[in-house]
């Protein structure tokens, strides 16, 4: 199992005794998890964290609580140097049924990512951008094409680049492997492993009920489910992956090791 060189340190993001309460129903009960900026030598190391649980344990709910969109009963998020309470828009989003704007083609999707970035860039500045990512990502030959004329696969790639272009560095995506066939799921993993060291800032945040995809591209990831006793999820087990031996390694699911762990954590979820 490969150990790694890496230090953890600046506060990335907060999520502080997250509850949320719908009527006198308990969704989520004091949920609270950090993340810290990873540095690994001679390296642009980002983050991903999963957040893993079973169907209906309240996973998109902290998913909308983390990206600001609800607000949670109690407890904050907060986000970046000064900490702040995270704000919708700053935080990008891929939901479970993510949306691409279907009367534009391809390239006009990927341009409105770049456009709320902010960034003032040219004509062709932003032609060589889009094109740049769209070969590094496998889109080229799809540019002109309109959302309709993708498969899911395809289109939901283009989704997560048109998020990285936002500039974002957090990026949540809500069960990202859901509805692909493996060799699909194995082309998201190595675009979100790209994703995730094109800057050591660029934080993934995983939401799924997937745990062998999920856990294979994580640094951390933790367990929400249901305590004895308590209404409502919360975490309930924490797995550092770097410890394990088992992050940053593309080729970890065909690890025996590895897959004890995930036979374990079926169990807990
Ligand atoms: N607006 C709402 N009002 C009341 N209850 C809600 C509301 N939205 C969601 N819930 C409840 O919150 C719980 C958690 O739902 P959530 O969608 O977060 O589950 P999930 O873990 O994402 O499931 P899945 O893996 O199937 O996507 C469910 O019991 C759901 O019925
Ligand atoms: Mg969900």
């Amino acid at each position: 199992m490969a150990q790694h060189v890496y230090t953890k340190d600046a506060l990335l993001l907060k999520a502080d005794n997250i509850c949320l309460k719908y009527g006198d129903k308990q969704i989520l009960s004091d949920v609270n998890f950090e993340i810290h900026n990873i540095q690994r030598p001679n390296m642009s190391q980002g983050q991903v964290v999963s957040l893993i649980g079973r169907s209906g344990v309240g996973k998109t709910q902290l998913f909308k609580i983390l990206a600001g969109l609800i607000k949670p009963t109690s407890g904050t998020v907060t986000i970046d140097e000064d900490q702040h309470v995270v704000r919708p828009g700053e935080v990008g989003i891929i939901p479970q049924n993510y949306i691409l704007f279907n009367h534009r083609t391809i390239y006009q999707n990927l341009k409105i990512g770049l456009d709320f970035s902010g960034q003032k860039v040219s004509d062709e500045q932003e032609k060589s951008i889009i094109e740049d990512y769209a070969s590094k990502f496998g889109l080229s030959e799809h540019l002109k094409k309109y959302p309709m004329q993708l498969s899911g696969g395809q289109r939901q790639r283009v989704s997560i680049i048109q998020q990285v272009l936002t500039g974002n560095k957090f990026i949540l995506l809500d069960e990202p492997f859901s509805g692909l066939d493996i060799l699909m799921v194995d082309k998201v993993i190595d675009l979100l492993i790209q994703v995730s060291t094109i800057n050591e800032f660029n934080t993934l945040i995983i939401v799924s009920h997937d745990i062998e995809n999920a856990l294979a591209l994580s640094d951390t990831a933790y367990i929400l489910a249901n305590k004895e006793g308590v209404a409502g999820a919360t975490v309930t087990e924490t797995i550092d992956l770097i410890q394990l031996g088992f992050a940053w390694d593309r080729d970890i699911r065909q690890s025996a090791h590895f897959q004890e762990l995930v036979a374990q954590i079926k169990f807990k979820i």
